[in-house]
């Protein structure tokens, strides 16, 4: 966590406009994936724009106590020497996943499939977290998994010897429980069916096929099935990260409430199955331009030029929610200072986010004047109450969260204060000195620390 003293931060409306460049930094979902899929490979991947997160950190820490070589680079680049795939070996301590889901669910689907044995924990938030979508559907594998009550963490895992291969249908769209089973397909004989009731990110099959794995993808219904031909030969291919959208959402969503704004972001990950925030965003009125569209590292990337807008309320269906899962707070701040009502549906899995997400939003709009209910899984939110503001957000864990938070303060009429910024860096680094940096009015509460 940042050293950066006191925990308890207040934002308020900036004196003058958001204005310049920035980039943000790289993807989480990617660089884990990276981190992960290096590990597994032969040769050496050179990885640049590595998210420096506290989860990715984690994730590092963890695939060199499994016998990858994992160093940064005097440059910043990212240098890990995998083991081949079934070179992993037993760590010869618990691993400790940090804040992360994603590390920790894409590890057992690491562990799964190779001859070791290892125990997993995690903070105190990831240890409330459902860890059964992943060890269930493992399990067939032939790994045996030993979890607290409620499958939870603390974990250990026995993985098989020789693996085989699964199918499985997702109960719910989660590129998580995906990643893991084909994570583990990779050390299994034979074919790993993985089908998806609705698409999630496809960073892993991107990835997969990158560093030479046979991997296919038809769609399936209203979703996908996905086929991994087990035991490839990975092999080290360099990955060019690009900057995460769920955290340039932060930074958009600021530029557009706090009037007479222009903000440029660069090199942000324009992955369709990432950008359900950018199209809700556009259909709510927002001035977004997309210019420099390119590629890097096999993912769609491109600069945003983002201009304070007058945004109005919005109904967003519940089929893009896969698209835009970890953007709801961000939103839901959109929204509560749009005109007129929005309803966001279905959103029954934020209840299993680093906070209970659908809770923690509305109690942070609520205790700063916002009318919100939640209907069943629907958030709806009454834009354009009188007055915004003023309230303290108890961030319980949750670095999302607490930007939110920070965001509604810059554009609300009275200043906002979050109780803890120290999870930020989870997925953001450097989210306080980059958003002064553009004007926006951040500062340490001494006095509630
Ligand atoms: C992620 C998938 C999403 C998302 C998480 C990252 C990933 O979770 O919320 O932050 O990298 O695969 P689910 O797959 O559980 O929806």
């Amino acid at each position: 966590m940042s050293s950066e003293t006191p925990h308890a931060h207040r934002s308020h409306r900036p004196a003058t406009p958001l204005s310049g460049s920035i980039t943000v930094p790289g993807d989480k979902s990617i660089s884990h994936r990276a981190l992960m899929f290096a590990g597994l490979a032969i040769g050496e991947t050179r990885i640049t724009g590595l998210l420096e997160g506290e989860d990715v950190l984690r994730t590092a820490a963890a695939m060199r106590a499994l016998g990858a070589a994992v160093r940064r680079d005097s440059d910043g680049a990212w240098l890990v020497a995998g083991t081949g795939i079934g070179g992993l070996h037993s760590p010869d301590d618990v691993l400790d996943m940090g804040n992360s889901g994603t590390a920790a669910r894409l590890l057992c689907g690491v562990l799964a499939s190779h001859d070791i044995f290892a125990v997993m924990t995690g903070d105190a938030s990831l240890r409330r977290r459902p860890m059964r979508r992943v060890i269930d559907p493992l399990a067939a594998c032939g790994a045996v998994f030993a979890a607290r009550e409620g499958g939870r963490l603390p974990l250990a895992v026995t993985g098989a010897a020789d693996a085989r291969p699964l199918s499985y249908r997702l109960p719910v769209a989660s590129a998580q429980v995906k990643s893991a089973l084909l994570l583990a397909g990779l050390n299994a004989r034979g074919i790993t069916e993985v089908e998806e009731p609705e698409p999630t990110r496809d960073h892993s099959e991107n990835m997969l096929r990158h560093f030479g794995a046979v991997v296919s993808v038809v769609p399936h219904g209203a979703g996908k099935l996905i086929r991994l031909q087990g035991q490839p030969e990975l092999i080290a291919a360099d990955i060019i990260v690009p900057g995460d959208p769920s955290s340039a959402a932060f930074p958009i969503v600021a530029a557009l409430l706090v009037p007479g704004s222009r903000i440029t972001i660069a090199g942000v990950g324009l992955n369709p199955l990432r950008t359900g925030l950018f199209t809700t965003l556009l259909e709510m009125g927002a001035d977004i331009t997309i210019t420099n569209k390119r590629e890097a590292g096999g993912e769609p990337v491109g600069d945003l030029v983002v201009v304070a807008s007058s945004l109005r309320g919005i109904d967003v269906p519940a089929a893009r929610a896969p698209s835009m899962i970890d953007e709801y707070p961000i939103l839901a701040v959109a929204c509560a200072l749009a005109r007129g009502p929005s309803r966001l549906r279905g959103l029954g899995e934020l209840r299993v986010k680093e906070s209970d997400r659908l809770a923690a939003t509305l109690a942070m709009l609520r205790v700063n004047g916002a009318h919100v209910e939640v209907e069943g899984d629907d958030m709806i939110i009454d834009g354009g109450a009188n007055r915004l503001g003023g309230g303290t957000v108890l961030t319980q864990m949750d670095h999302r969260l607490a930007m939110s938070a920070l965001v509604l303060g810059m554009a609300a009429d009275a200043p906002v204060m979050i109780d803890d910024a120290r999870f930020i860096d989870t997925s953001f680094p450097g989210f306080m000195g980059l958003m002064r940096g553009l004007g926006a009015a951040i500062e340490a509460e001494p006095e509630a620390a």
